[in-house]
């Protein structure tokens, strides 16, 4: 295995930690000289890059934050004039203005080569086949996969989001290795595979790469279970390039490397911004270290995890993600992320793994409903035993009341890429 390493993953520790300094010193002189949101916030802060002697000095640096990103729209974060901007993304966000991303030929480079690197830490290798079902477009997913599939050899099916029953057919007669999607669009794939009678641990494949959402470890052992394939979990997100931020290796499963050589990473207190110690779980922040077009210092992602030290790499890993402080549901006090649910449902027999919350209003309290699939030969008293278990682990586990309605088989939406899991009617009457 280590002689498929590339150079940034043989440094040692202490070579790394030197490595980031120096980027991180210039980043932050980029960012300063070509920036003026940036020289704005560190001459308020009373800053000037050259403080920054030690990677502990960048937490004396300001935030950012995604409204910043809108304050600027379109263009205003760019720090290389636009003839140097080779490509954009943008996330829609839901609602208000995109928030725009921009990469200059270096950028792509070098995320093809980071993607390569997680294809390569998830068992991928050259002259295997990829399909891509991460969306194509604007979003980061389906183009971030594509270039760092080709960068590491691979012959890339570009199938996009959408269309299941022909991804399905794509499946059988190309035969891919590996598949990188969400994992919610991988349970669509499934029932699909199966409403076409073909056997899900039949095929091809052997590794999925999933990311963009997040999963729990129940949903690893489902996945892994009905398509008899090893799934790891690769994290990124556009403001600091797309997919390939950080990447599971699949020899240990075991959190995601983050690539620490392109992106510096912090945990900080969501509510004081104090940067906590390795192991404490908080709000994970990034700093950009080689991105030219735009750098990012300090940016805030809102996903909530803990730092630990590297295992199958140098790199520190990130546990998986709990989730996103946008998504964290206060009931009574109580507050509740969708993966705890998930945990909960996938364990419970009788239901299927889809599941969808629902918020209302009470009277003046917040009030959840869990809803959740009936297997197909659930019987009328297994789907009533199914939502008094999930009602009473969400009590036990969780500490609140929750309703549970087991629904029909087929009866929720399903995922095309990155899910919905919570509706929110608290607005309406
Ligand atoms: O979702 C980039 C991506 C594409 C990552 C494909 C992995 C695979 P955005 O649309 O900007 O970019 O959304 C980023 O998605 O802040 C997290 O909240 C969430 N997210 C991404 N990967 C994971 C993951 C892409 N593995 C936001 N686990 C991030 C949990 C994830 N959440």
């Amino acid at each position: 295995m280590t002689d498929l390493l590339d150079s940034g993953e043989r440094l040692e520790r202490a070579e790394l930690e030197a490595l980031q300094l120096e980027r991180l010193r210039a980043t932050l002189r980029h960012a300063y000289e070509n920036v003026g949101f940036y020289r704005q916030s560190f001459d308020k802060a009373g800053l000037h890059p050259d403080d920054c002697r030690s990677l502990a000095d960048l937490a004396r640096f300001p935030f950012t934050v995604k409204t910043d990103l809108r304050d600027h729209y379109p263009f205003g974060m760019f720090a290389v004039d636009q003839s140097e901007i080779r490509r954009i993304h943008a996330s829609s966000g839901t609602t208000g203005r995109p928030t725009v991303v921009g990469y200059t030929g270096r950028d792509l480079d070098t995320w093809a080569d980071v993607v390569a690197r997680s294809i390569r830490a998830a068992g991928g290798r050259p002259g295997h086949k990829v399909h891509v079902a991460y969306g194509y477009g604007l979003f980061t997913g389906g183009l971030g996969a594509h270039y760092g599939a080709e960068r590491l050899g691979c012959t890339v099916i570009p199938a996009s989001g959408g269309m299941t029953a022909r991804q399905v057919q794509l499946i059988q007669d190309f035969r891919p290795e590996i598949i990188m999607v969400t994992p919610s669009y991988m349970l669509t794939l499934l029932d699909e595979f199966e409403r076409q009678g073909v056997d899900p641990r039949t095929t091809s494949l052997k590794v999925g790469i999933f990311g963009a959402e997040p999963w729990t470890e129940a949903m690893r052992r489902e996945i892994e279970e009905r398509f008899a394939i090893d799934a790891v979990d690769i994290y990124g997100l556009s403001e600091v390039m797309g997919p390939g931020v950080a990447q599971e290796c699949v020899e240990t499963k075991d959190g995601l490397h983050i690539w620490e050589d392109h992106f510096y990473p912090e945990i900080v207190d969501p509510f004081t911004g104090e940067v906590l110690p390795d192991g404490e779980e908080g709000e994970l922040v990034f700093t950009s270290l080689t991105k030219e077009a735009m750098p990012v210092i300090r940016y805030r992602t809102r996903d909530l995890t803990r730092l630990l030290p590297g295992t199958a790499r140098v790199f520190r890993r990130m546990e998986k993600v709990t989730g996103r402080s946008d998504d964290m549901v206060i009931l009574r006090g109580v507050n509740l992320f969708p993966t705890q649910i998930e945990e909960i449902v996938l364990r419970t027999p009788a239901v299927a793994p889809h599941f969808q919350l629902r918020l209302t209003r009470e009277g003046r309290l917040d009030a959840l409903t869990v809803r959740a699939e009936a297997r197909p030969d659930a019987t009328p008293d297994q789907r009533a035993e199914a939502a008094r278990a999930i009602a009473q682990s969400v009590k036990d586990g969780i500490g609140v009341s929750v309703t549970v309605e087991v629904v029909d088989p087929e009866t929720l939406e399903r995922s095309v890429g990155k899910i919905k899991r919570i509706v929110d009617l608290r607005g309406e009457r």
